[in-house]
This record gives C-alpha cells, sequence and structure tokens, in this order.
C-alpha cells in the first residue's frame, strides 16, 4: 500500500483518492466498496441487518489484509476506520503513507446534510441536530485523524488543488 486517505464522512477520500490514484498510475481502493465485496451486501445493510459492531469486525479484517497486500495503491478509508480497534496502528505500521483530509465542521455539515439517506451514522438525525453531532463527533475523532502522516487542509479547494499538494509532500 502506498497511500491512505483518512478523514472524516464527506471529506472527499474517495473523490481525491479516485484522482490521486490516476495521476501516481495507481489502483484505487475503496475500503467501504471492498467490504461490500467481500459481504457482498451494501454498508447501508450490514448496518441495518447485523449492527455496527459487526460492521467493525468486518472493517477492520479488510483494512488487516489490505494494508497487508504488498501492491502500491491508493486506499480510502472509511470516515471510522482509524477510530476504532488498533486500526491506527495498523496504519501507522504499515509501509503506507497515513493523510488526512481536515474540513472544518461547517464544511462537513454543507457536504453531508444532501447525504443523509446513504450514512448509517447520521441517517435519523433530525436537520437541527445535525451541526451539533457533527461537531462532537469530529472532536472525538481528530486524534486518530491528527496521527496521519500528513494534514491537508480541504475548506474551499477543489480535488485537483488538494491532489496537487498530497503530490508535492510525497
Ligand atoms: C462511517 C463512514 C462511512 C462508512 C460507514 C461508517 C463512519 O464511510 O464506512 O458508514 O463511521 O464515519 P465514508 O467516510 O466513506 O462515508
Amino acid at each position: 500500500m502506498k497511500i491512505v486517505l483518512i478523514g472524516y464522512m464527506g471529506s472527499g477520500k474517495s473523490t481525491v483518492g479516485n484522482l490521486l490514484a490516476k495521476k501516481l498510475n495507481l489502483a484505487f481502493i475503496d475500503l467501504d466498496q471492498a467490504i461490500e465485496e467481500q459481504e457482498k451486501i451494501s454498508v447501508l445493510e450490514i448496518f441495518e441487518k447485523h449492527g455496527e459492531i459487526f460492521f467493525r469486525r468486518k472493517e477492520t479484517e479488510v483494512l488487516k489484509r489490505l494494508l497487508a497486500e504488498k501492491e502500491d495503491r491508493v486506499l480510502a478509508t472509511g470516515g471510522g476506520t482509524p477510530c476504532y480497534g488498533h486500526n491506527m496502528e495498523q496504519i501507522e505500521k504499515s509501509a503506507a503513507k497515513s493523510i488526512y483530509l481536515k474540513l472544518s465542521i461547517q464544511a462537513l455539515v454543507d457536504r453531508i446534510r444532501h447525504e443523509k439517506a446513504e450514512r448509517p451514522l447520521v441517517s435519523t438525525l433530525a436537520d437541527e441536530d445535525f451541526p451539533e453531532f457533527i461537531g462532537k463527533h469530529l472532536f472525538e475523532r481528530t486524534p486518530f485523524y491528527e496521527r496521519a502522516d500528513e494534514v491537508v487542509f480541504c475548506d474551499g479547494k477543489t480535488s485537483e488543488e488538494i491532489v496537487d499538494e498530497i503530490l508535492l509532500s510525497l
């Protein structure tokens, strides 16, 4: 594994990861998609049918498997991936460079608001509770995200600009 992108839901890990992989001529892997392929069921359905603990177990399992593979690739993790079990330790121990795509609470709220339905952790939240939830949740997760090798501030930047910044840091 060459690069692991981490960051909160809606931070652009998949979009930036795809573009970055193309520029580096590497394959792109989305961890959620890899879990869906292994389990043959969507992440939303995993949460609904089996619950979050089951999802976290699968997430750790697939992350471990992908990190152990020798091919150089760009991996976009899920928003919670670095924050559970020993996942962040596994990422740190691997040969990959980890990059945190950092956004402000407001920018995240603006992005996720429209995609609530597809996101099991926020799908049942009322609109008025949304900013407070994101604020608290991001606060809890930030210590894990900040362990990344690089932090890229993404507010107001296009995916192309973010990719260029990442390329300069490699
Ligand atoms: C999650 C984020 C999601 C997905 C799952 C849980 C989280 O991934 O893994 O719904 O805990 O933040 P994205 O960050 O790609 O949306």
